[in-house]
C-alpha cells in the first residue's frame, strides 16, 4: 500500500481541495509539510463548505489524524482562529485529532508586518505575496533565529530568543527609519498564546513512524504549486518553501521512501495569482472568459487570477522536478464551448525553440509560447463520470496532453461535486 503525496503542478489553485478531500476520506493520516496559512483549500462535504488555510484537509472527517509537520510555518493565532471557525461548523478538533510538530517555526505578528511593508516598498516589482508573513518567517528559520513551537514551553529560552530576534529586526527597522518593536509586548503575546497552542504540540516524526509501522495510509497534502517552489519555480516570484513532493519527507520527519505515489493536480488551462512570468497568459477576451467560467478568484486574498492556455512545457518540467507519477486533470468543463483551444508545446527564445522554462528572470519574461491548436467541443463535459460521456475532441485534448507532459492522467475531475470524477487509477493502490 503506497502513501500518497498530492501537489500542485502549476502555480497553485489547481483544484486540490476536492481531490485531497476524496483521498483523505481514504487515508488514516493527513499531513501538511510546507507553507502556512497562505494556502486556501475549499472543501464541500454534504453541501457544507469548509475553508481551510493551515489545517490539513482530513480535519473535517472524523477518525483521521491531522498533522502539521515541521516544514510548515505556523501562525498560532491564525491556527486557533481556524480551529474555532471549524468548531463553529461542528467539526471536532482536539489534541487527539490534531498534532503540530513541536519543531515547527512560528509566524509572529512582526512577520506579516515585514511582509506587507516590503511588498509596498517594492512597488511595481512586488511579488504579490499573500501578506501572511510566510517569507519573513522562513527567513528567520534558516537564519536560525526563529521561535519554534517547543520554545513556548520554556520561558527562559523564550525570553532570550525574543531578545535575539528583535536585536536583528530592530537593527533593520532603525536602518529604515521605522519604529522599533517592543520585546516585552511580543513576549507577553507569546506567553498568552502558549497554553492555548501547546496542547497540540507533539513529536510528529515519531507519530508518523508509528503510523507507518501500523500500516496506516498517509496522505501528504502539498500547498501552492511546483512553479511557486523556491528552487524550481519562477524565482523570485515564488513562495518561500519547497512545494515539490520531495519536501514531504523532510517537512514531516520521514525518509524519502515514505512518499509513494505523487499525484500532481493540474488544471486543464493555467492560472496564476500575484506577479511574475506567465508565458501563456491571455490578456484578451478569451482570458476573461476562462476566468469568468472558472470563477478564478483567490480563496485567501480574493484576488482575480490571471488566466491562460495549458502550458505543457511547464507542466512537464513540474512533473520531472516534482517526481509526479500521474496527474489529476481538473476543470476540463471550463473549456466547454470554445471553438478552438491551444496548448503550449515549446518556447521561442532568441530565435530558437526550447523545451524548458529557463531559470533566468530575463529569459523567463522573454519566452514566447509555441502553440498547437485543437478543435474544441460544443457538448458539456460537466459532470461526466466515464470516458464514454466525453466528446471525442475532449478525449483527443487529454490524450495529447498526456503525451506532451510524459505522464498519465490518473484522475479527471469534471465538476466540484465529489462524484463527478473519472478515476483511471487509485493512487493508494499503486
Ligand atoms: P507568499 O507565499 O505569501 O509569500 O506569496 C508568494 C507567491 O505565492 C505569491 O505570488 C502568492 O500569490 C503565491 N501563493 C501563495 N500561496 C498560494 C496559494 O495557495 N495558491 C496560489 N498562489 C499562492
Amino acid at each position: 500500500m503506497a502513501n500518497v503525496a498530492v501537489v500542485g503542478s502549476q502555480w497553485g489553485d489547481e483544484g486540490k481541495g476536492k481531490i485531497v478531500d476524496w483521498l483523505s476520506s481514504r487515508a488514516d493520516v493527513v499531513v501538511r509539510f510546507q507553507g502556512g496559512h497562505n494556502a486556501g483549500h475549499t472543501l464541500v462535504i454534504n453541501g457544507v463548505t469548509y475553508k481551510l488555510s493551515l489545517l490539513p484537509s482530513g480535519v473535517v472527517r472524523p477518525g483521521k489524524l491531522s498533522v502539521i509537520g515541521n516544514g510548515v510555518v505556523v501562525d498560532p493565532w491564525a491556527l486557533l482562529r481556524e480551529i474555532e471557525t471549524l468548531r463553529g461548523q461542528g467539526v471536532e478538533i482536539t489534541p487527539e485529532t490534531l498534532v503540530v510538530a513541536e519543531n515547527c517555526s512560528l509566524i509572529l505578528p512582526l512577520h506579516s508586518a515585514v511582509d506587507k511593508a516590503r511588498e509596498e516598498a517594492r512597488g511595481v516589482n512586488k511579488i504579490g505575496t499573500t501578506g501572511r508573513g510566510i517569507g519573513p518567517a522562513y527567513e528567520d528559520k534558516v537564519a536560525r533565529r526563529a521561535i519554534r513551537l517547543c520554545d513556548l514551553a520554556d520561558e527562559a529560552v523564550l525570553a532570550d530568543k525574543v531578545e535575539q530576534l528583535l536585536f536583528h529586526h530592530n537593527a533593520l527597522l532603525r536602518g529604515l527609519g521605522a519604529a522599533e518593536l517592543d520585546g516585552a509586548e511580543l513576549l507577553a503575546q507569546l506567553k498568552d498564546v502558549a497554553p492555548k497552542i501547546l496542547p497540540y504540540a507533539g513529536v510528529v516524526w515519531h507519530r508518523l513512524d508509528e503510523a507507518k509501522r501500523q500500516g496506516k495510509r498517509i496522505l501528504f497534502e502539498g500547498a501552492q504549486g511546483a512553479m511557486l517552489d523556491v528552487d524550481h519555480g519562477t524565482y523570485p516570484f515564488v513562495t518561500s518553501s519547497n512545494t515539490v513532493a520531495g519536501n514531504a519527507a523532510a517537512g514531516s520527519g520521514m525518509g524519502p521512501g515514505a512518499v509513494g505515489y505523487v499525484l500532481g493536480i493540474t488544471k486543464a488551462y493555467t492560472t496564476r495569482v500575484g506577479s511574475g512570468p506567465f508565458p501563456t497568459e491571455l490578456l484578451d477576451a478569451v482570458g476573461e472568459k476562462i476566468g469568468e467560467r472558472g470563477r478564478e478568484f483567490g480563496t485567501v486574498t480574493g484576488r482575480k487570477r490571471r488566466c491562460g492556455w495549458f502550458d505543457a512545457v511547464m507542466v512537464r518540467q513540474a512533473i520531472k522536478t516534482g517526481g509526479i507519477t500521474g496527474i489529476a486533470l481538473t476543470k476540463l468543463d471550463v473549456l466547454d464551448g470554445f471553438e478552438e483551444l491551444k496548448v503550449c508545446t515549446g518556447y521561442k527564445l532568441d530565435g530558437q525553440v526550447i523545451q524548458h522554462l529557463p531559470a533566468g528572470q530575463t529569459a523567463q519574461a522573454a519566452v514566447e509560447p509555441v502553440y498547437e491548436t485543437f478543435e474544441g467541443w460544443s457538448e458539456s463535459t460537466r459532470g461526466a463520470r466515464s470516458w464514454a460521456d466525453l466528446p471525442a475532441t475532449a478525449i483527443k485534448y487529454i490524450r495529447r496532453i498526456e503525451e506532451l507532459i510524459e505522464a498519465p492522467v490518473t484522475l479527471l475531475s469534471t465538476s466540484p461535486e465529489r462524484d463527478d470524477t473519472i478515476l483511471m487509477k487509485d493512487p493508494f493502490q499503486d
